[in-house]
């Protein structure tokens, strides 16, 4: 296996060999397109909801209100049905990411992933077909089941094979895909709105294709070691860690890996695990941070670019050619944080991220509150200000929060609570982004251009916990970050003092080698 080798510095593991082979590479490649079956459907339901054809067949109440005269500029698509329609998958999807972080746990983090690609599959056929609002509805659950495997899994399998130097940027291969299925999203939906009456069904037919290709895939990709240790397959996990890094002196590593696998038998139950005091900093640094990322207000973007584009007073095509453009920027963006995150760390583009976010959405936010008013239409050249804003907007997210919010809380936590940590991380984003998917309409209706000062204000909040709070991970082996990083931390340090833990946590620490 040609392997290119680079010297480990700084970070964990600074004994074990730190090798990028083509088979970490081709592993993250396939494991990556659960994020683009994940992109695919945030950006298809924004499309698919603005297409008079489908709201003809599904949702007629709405085409109605959408075409009268004189309707209000902020309400022509307030519609809880429609909502549920976007936000019925993220229900879904925190019920099965519960499921799926057991199945990581007993079953290991590759069938997990071939489960998403089944559920995936399953319901964009159900889509495609659908002839009621039944058979919609049970196609997005399907679909939510999938991206809950995926989204749980994924994830953690790229954080688990990649040596520590190189897993910020190959950890961001899955949001790099998210970013892509979006865009793929955006251009499907731009063709197939000319495609009457049955273009829509194109579009959500669509997310089979990313599913399959995972599911093929899914057949040539390792389990990873960590997984297969915690199963009780040592010697597995020995031969798949030394096809991985490329070579045969992995002891350093390996050692890490039964070390942390043993920490992880003795806790025994992660849920109860991770209630305990000690772990109380991941915990809150990975939900909050997920809850973070969906407050930046990126999905009323993502998912409703094209019905705010309308709003602003695009026609129906340069709607959805302006979110072709969004599109593009968010996948150019995100290989910025691909080829910096190792480099310049976690921390620096986190408050670079929020300083650009900030900035973008109140002048969005002050735009739309001077020029757009309930029933006029608005100057073209505002209107046209308004796309570059969201373009500013968008790239800040693509190379700071966004791919953090997936990378952070998959390296955050020790093996004993990282499958249920990670579930609490993704449930917390997927049910923000139900709440956004299914209030933005709504609130988009009642506080009118105030929403975006609301999710300005905290942008404000995150970039404060993103300079204080949150510790920097860059180039720390996933398996040292509580000795490296948070027993170091000047506020989390204090969840690690002796007289402050419960008993559970000292047998553990007890066990525990000195290392600096
Ligand atoms: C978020 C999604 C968002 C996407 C945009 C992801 O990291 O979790 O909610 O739509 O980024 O690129």
């Amino acid at each position: 296996m040609p392997a290119m080798a680079f010297a480990e510095s700084g970070g964990g593991g600074k004994d074990s060999p730190a090798k990028l082979t083509s088979q970490v590479i081709v592993c993250t490649i396939i494991a990556a397109f659960g994020g683009l079956m994940f992109g695919y459907d945030i950006g298809i339901s924004g499309g698919v909801t603005s297409m008079d054809d489908f709201l003809i067949k599904f949702f007629p109440a709405v085409y109605h209100t959408k075409h009268e005269a004189k309707e209000n500029n902020y309400c022509k698509y307030n519609n809880q049905y429609l909502q549920l329609f976007t936000s019925s998958l993220y229900l879904a999807a925190i019920v099965a990411s519960f499921f799926a972080s057991i199945s990581c746990k007993k079953f290991g983090r590759k069938p997990t992933i071939q489960a998403a690609s089944l559920f995936f599959v399953t319901g964009a056929m159900l889509n495609t077909v659908a002839k009621n609002i039944e058979m919609l509805i049970i196609g997005r659950l399907l679909l939510g089941a999938g991206v809950g495997f995926g989204n749980q899994a994924v994830p953690l399998f790229i954080s688990e094979i990649a040596p520590a130097r190189y897993r910020g940027g190959l950890n961001i291969c899955f949001q790099f895909l998210v970013t892509v299925g979006i865009l793929c999203a955006n251009v499907i939906n731009y063709g197939t709105s000319r495609m009457h009456p049955r273009g829509w069904r194109v579009s959500l037919g669509g997310a089979a294709v990313p599913a399959i290709i995972l599911l093929i895939g899914s057949l040539i990709i390792v389990e990873t070691p960590t997984s297969l240790i915690e199963r009780g397959k040592k010697d597995e996990g020995l031969r798949t860690l030394k096809k991985i890094r490329g070579v045969d002196n992995v002891e350093k590593e390996f050692e890490e890996l039964l070390h942390a696998t043993e920490l992880a038998k003795q806790a025994k139950n992660s849920f109860r695990n991770l209630m305990k005091r000690s772990s109380r900093p991941q915990l809150v640094c990975g939900t909050i941070f997920q809850v973070f990322q969906q407050l930046t207000g990126i999905n009323v973007i993502m998912f409703y670019a094209p019905v705010l584009f309308q709003t602003m007073g695009f026609g129906g095509d340069a709607s959805l050619l302006s979110a072709v453009v969004t599109g593009l920027v968010n996948v150019v963006s995100t290989l910025v944080a691909i080829f910096t995150v190792d480099k310049f760390g976690r921390k620096k583009l986190l408050i670079e991220g929020a300083v650009q976010m900030l900035i973008a959405q109140s002048i969005m936010g002050a735009i739309l509150k001077v020029h757009l008013k309930s029933t006029n239409v608005m100057p073209n050249s505002y209107a046209l200000f308004v796309v570059v804003l969201v373009c500013l907007f968008v790239s800040s997210f693509a190379w700071s929060w966004g791919p953090l919010g997936w990378l952070i809380p998959s390296e955050i936590f020790p093996l004993e609570t990282r499958s249920a940590g990670f579930f609490f991380a993704v449930s917390m984003n997927m049910f923000f982004t139900f709440v956004v998917a299914q209030s933005f309409l709504t609130l988009l209706c009642q506080m009118k251009s105030t929403i975006f000062f609301f999710f300005a204000a905290w942008i404000f909040v995150m970039g404060a916990f993103g300079i204080f709070i949150l510790p920097e991970t860059k180039g720390i082996h996933i398996d040292e970050m509580n000795e490296r990083v948070w027993k170091k931390h000047w506020f989390w340090k204090r969840y690690f003092d002796d007289g402050d833990n419960d008993k559970g946590d000292q047998d553990i620490k007890a066990d525990q080698p000195e290392k600096q």
